[in-house]
Order: structure tokens, then sequence, then C-alpha cells
């Protein structure tokens, strides 16, 4: 029996989201109802509702969640009714030419849900990420449910499922920052700090937090920043290259997703450095550079999609430093709200006042 539930729909472009009942169909084969505990309000969801992901409306939103399998289809072997799950959006297909060459993470047929979940008018609804987790309940392919100790809280557990992962995997899987390493990471918001996170984690000595806002550079510090700089006061290549003995950083993380932070992370490297792109560009933005300096310059340029993770691999291993204190999550919750007060959040969002605001399901 198809269930209805409330979830979060962006009927239109720039419309405010609405609050309204969606159907959610039985699982499928190779798909899973997951009851969701806890759903982060992430950039990402307010892209989809002004219209800079696709036109293809009504978006059920919401993809930072952990929550509980309710039940699965046919065929299901990896979750179990009752497990405690991160869900994903990159569930490796294991057919593509990625999966089969042994790259997973670069899968580019990501499964999702092949039901559609609806409006009770029976219009089709578009997942946000293939997740739609601004609701109740919601129908994934069971590959996007990754189980986790469940000793987690949902609300900071959640949050691994987009942003926060893909932060901490831009410092320690695509920036490959290890021991000893100085690390810029430019814009501190939920993605950036997560960055400064990965960086302590792997043994990072000097990381710099770059950002325009003085409030989001004291949350940087605590995060393991070691020192901030203030771009609208003073031009952060000068800093770091002051901060770093005139060298420059070893890995540089863009985390707003703009050519001239673009510009200034690729200037703030030391010879052979490394670039990471996390922040995401709009479709409009070009970035023109001598290409002399590219050359000259050497190391590497790395955009980093989803923080090169591998949900199976990363989820439950992050959750365990979680649990034995070496990874607060905790920190990234900066408001627990309603399902109906995601409009609210966006406007906090968009102001600089959260790095997280967390939907939390009674
Ligand atoms: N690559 C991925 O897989 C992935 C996943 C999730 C999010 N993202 C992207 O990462 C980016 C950051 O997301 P977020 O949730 O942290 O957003 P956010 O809005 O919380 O943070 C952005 C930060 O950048 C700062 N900023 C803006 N302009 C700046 C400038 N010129 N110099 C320095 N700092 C500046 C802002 O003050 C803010 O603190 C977004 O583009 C988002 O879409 C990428
Ligand atoms: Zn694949
Ligand atoms: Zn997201």
């Amino acid at each position: 029996m198809a269930q209805e539930v409330q979830g979060v729909v962006s009927r239109a472009k720039g419309e405010p989201v609405e609050l309204t009942t969606i159907v959610v169909p039985d699982p499928g084969p190779g798909e899973a109802i997951i009851d969701i505990q806890a759903c982060g309000v992430c950039h990402t969801d307010l892209h989809y509702k002004v219209g800079a992901i696709n036109d293809d409306f009504p978006f059920l939103l919401g993809h930072e969640a952990a929550g509980v399998v309710e039940s699965v289809g046919e065929g299901v072997t990896d979750v179990t009714p009752g497990d405690f799950v991160i869900l994903n959006w990159r569930a490796p297909c294991g057919d593509c030419r990625a999966c089969r060459r042994g790259r997973p993470w670069h899968c580019f047929g990501s499964l999702n849900a092949e039901q559609p979940m609806t409006l009770k008018d029976g219009t089709p609804l578009t997942p946000a990420l293939g997740i739609g987790a601004f609701a109740e309940k919601t129908l994934v392919a069971a590959g996007q449910a990754v189980p986790v100790n469940d000793g987690a809280p949902p609300d900071a557990a959640g949050l691994l499922g987009c942003g926060v992962m893909a932060g901490i995997g831009a410092a320690i899987h695509t920036g490959n920052v290890v021991p000893g390493d100085s690390v810029a990471v430019f814009g501190c918001g939920g993605v950036g700090d997560a960055a400064i996170l990965g960086a302590q984690l792997a043994g990072a000595t000097t990381i710099i937090g770059v950002d325009l806002d003085d409030r989001k550079l004291e949350w940087a510090k605590d995060f393991g920043a070691t020192h901030t700089v203030n771009a609208s006061s003073s031009d952060p290549v000068e800093v770091i290259k002051e901060l770093t003995n005139g060298f420059g950083v070893d890995v540089a993380i863009e985390a707003v997703g703009h050519p001239d932070v673009m510009k200034q992370a690729f200037f703030s490297r030391d010879l052979a450095g490394t670039l990471v792109q996390v922040g995401v560009p709009d479709p409009a933005m070009t970035v023109e550079l001598p290409m002399i300096e590219f050359f000259g310059r050497g190391g590497e340029l790395k955009p980093s999609w989803y923080g090169d993770c591998l949900p199976t691999r990363d989820f439950p291993m992050l959750i365990d430093l979680y649990l034995q204190g070496r990874l607060d999550l905790d920190r990234f919750v900066s408001e627990r709200i309603k399902l109906d007060e995601i409009e609210d959040a966006f406007g906090k969002m968009e102001k600089g006042d959260v790095l997280r605001s967390v939907v939390v399901f009674e």
C-alpha cells in the first residue's frame, strides 16, 4: 500500500517551498523506504529552489539525511528493516566504465529509486539529488542507504550525506593532505569548515581559513584553523604567503564556487601544490589564467565531486571517528528546526547566520 506522508516541495522557480502531502509507493526491486529522522538544509536545496540546477519542478527537497530502514523491496540484501542509515547520492552502479575499472567513486550511473514519489494528484516529484528527504519517509535505491553505528545522533550523522562529506573528502581524498602539510580553505561555510576538519584529521600543521565574514572565521578556528584571513580587508594570497615563509600552501581548497576565489586559491599554492575545487560554479562562470602560470607552477588542479567519497567506505569510518571523539560533527548543527521552517532556514543560510539548520523529525 502506497503511503501518504508530509514533504517539502518546491513547485516553481523562486516560489517559497510548501509543506504538502506526498505519496510514497511500496519499495520495488532494489528499493528501500527510509523513515527520516533528520535532514540538514544544504545550499544545493536552495540552488534547486531558485532553478539553478534544472527545470524539473516540482522538486522534493532535502538530501543530507539519516534515518531508519522501514521496508525493502525484492532482492535487497545490504540493508534490512531497522538499520540506522545515512543516505547518499553516490550508490555505484557496478556496471559503468568507472565502476568496472575499479573507480566507483567516479560512477556516473549512480543508482536511484526507479519508481517516482508523487503529489496526491499523481504528479511525479523530482527528489533533490535523487533523495528527497525533507519528508517523513522517502523512497531510495537500497544502495543509497549506508548502515552506520546507531550510537550516533541522526542530526549530526545525516550531515555526512552531503556537505560535510564533500568538505572532509576534499581534504583527505582529493587533496591528499598528509601530516605536516599547509592548507588554505577559501569559504568557511559548512563545506569549508568540513575541509578544515578533514585537514586537521589528516595532520596538516598550518590550516588557514579565508572568508569575508568575521563570524565565519571565528567558527573556522573552532574547527581547527590555525590562522584566518578576512579577504574583504586583506589580500589572502599575500597573507597566505607570509604565513608560510613566502612559499604558499601545499593544498588550497576553494569552497565558494567563484572564479576570483579560484584564482586566489591557484596563486596561494607553493610550487607543485594542489588546488581542489569543491565549490560549485554557476554555469556561466569562466576563468582566465596565464598558461605559463599553470605550467610553471606545476602541481595539480582537481575538482572534487562529493569529496571523491565512497559512502560505503567513508560513512561508517567517519561515524566511528565521531563516536571516538575524534571528529566533531555536532558543531555543524547550528539549530534544530521543524519541517515547516525550511523557508526561514534558507533566509538564515543566505545571511550567513548558520552553518547548518537541521530538520529533526519527532
Ligand atoms: N563539490 C561537491 O560535491 C559539493 C557538495 C556540497 C556543496 N558544494 C558546494 O560548496 C559550496 C559551499 O557550500 P556551503 O554549504 O559551505 O555554503 P555556505 O554558503 O555555507 O558557505 C560559503 C562561504 O563562502 C564565503 N564566501 C563567499 N564569498 C567569498 C569570497 N569571495 N571569499 C571568501 N569567502 C567567501 C561565505 O561568507 C560563506 O561563509 C557551494 O558552492 C556548494 O554548492 C559542493
Ligand atoms: Zn557505475
Ligand atoms: Zn548538499
